[in-house]
């Protein structure tokens, strides 16, 4: 989907797992300097992030594709797949839309698709706010990608019961919730994808309110972030979790990339089982 026409990589269940995802929403609301997040987001790239996640949704008012073509133009050449979700769009200032029906998720996929050339991963981006069922739109998707419009599908925002009746429907090729270290918000979402071996995409991953003082006194020894360790904690939880970093500055997005390769070790561990225990979830 980067419109570069590089060949996709191997199947979702290889390749998108255990990754650091560079998010492109903190990028495209406000106003910002283009070429300097593009550096931004090109230097991620070089510096290893194989994947970027997009939306529909992540546009200004007056540019409704701006965060599609900001991934797109990041991802061009590099061979990084882009991840990019439909049936949500802003509608105003503060305002956006969900609509999962047939005739909509087929016009944003062709939108879509004439900004990326080819579309690696696609999203139905809020199942939980659209008032169709979840059956339609990946009825839809499901559609467009045995037409060869879209290489896999996935789904964000969903609850277990989504999931069964969306698999009842199709083949899902990828989920995409709220899930952090400390909140673990999506376990059981993240336990069906486990136990499907279908790849789980951990959005915002740093944004939940509980504290995690064993691992800040660990990050303070190491000389490392926090946050840096809390993307750690989510990686080694998992092995078919990615997280989709929100790191918006070169030295953030760096950081937050180093997470994919740092060791976790015994210390780590009861640190993190520490901070969990108090909130019942160790
Ligand atoms: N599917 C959905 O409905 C959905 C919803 C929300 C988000 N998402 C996806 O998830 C992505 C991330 O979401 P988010 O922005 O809420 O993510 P987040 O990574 O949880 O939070 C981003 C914040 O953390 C900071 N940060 C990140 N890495 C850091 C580091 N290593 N050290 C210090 N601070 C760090 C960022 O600071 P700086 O900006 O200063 O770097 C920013 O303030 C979005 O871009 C989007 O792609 C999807």
């Amino acid at each position: 989907m980067s419109g570069s026409g590089e060949p996709l990589g191997p199947h979702p269940s290889e390749s998108l797992v255990g990754r650091v995802v560079l998010g492109v929403a903190g990028f495209s609301f406000d106003p910002r300097d283009r070429a300097a997040d593009l550096a931004t987001l090109r230097a991620g790239l070089a510096a290893g992030a194989g994947i970027l996640d997009t939306a529909r949704a992540y546009a200004r008012v007056d540019d409704p594709l701006y965060g599609e073509q900001l991934a797109a133009d990041a991802a061009r050449g590099t061979g990084a797949i882009v991840g990019t979700k439909g049936g949500h769009s802003r509608t105003g200032p503060s305002t956006w839309d969900a609509d999962l029906s047939a005739p909509r998720i087929r016009a944003d996929v062709e939108t879509s698709l004439r900004v990326f050339g080819r579309l690696d991963l696609y999203y139905l981006h809020r199942v939980d706010l659209a008032e169709q069922h979840v059956e339609e739109g990946v009825a839809a998707l499901a559609a467009l990608r045995d037409e060869g419009k879209v290489a896999r599908i996935g789904v964000s925002n969903v609850t277990v019961a989504d999931l069964e009746r969306a698999v009842a429907v199709s083949r899902i090729d990828a989920v995409q919730n709220h899930h952090t270290a400390m909140g673990r918000e999506s376990a059981d979402v993240l336990a069906w994808c486990e136990a499907h071996d279908v790849p789980f995409f951990a959005y915002s991953p740093l944004r939940s309110p509980a504290p995690a003082p064993h691992l800040t006194a660990q990050a303070e020894q190491r000389g490392l972030s926090l946050q840096r360790l809390q993307l750690k904690a989510l990686l080694q939880s998992s092995p078919v979790l990615s997280v989709v970093s929100g790191a918006t500055r070169p030295r953030t997005v760096l950081d937050s990339l180093a997470a994919e390769s740092d060791p976790w070790d015994e210390d780590l561990a009861f640190a993190y089982a520490a901070d969990l225990a108090p909130i019942g979830t160790a």
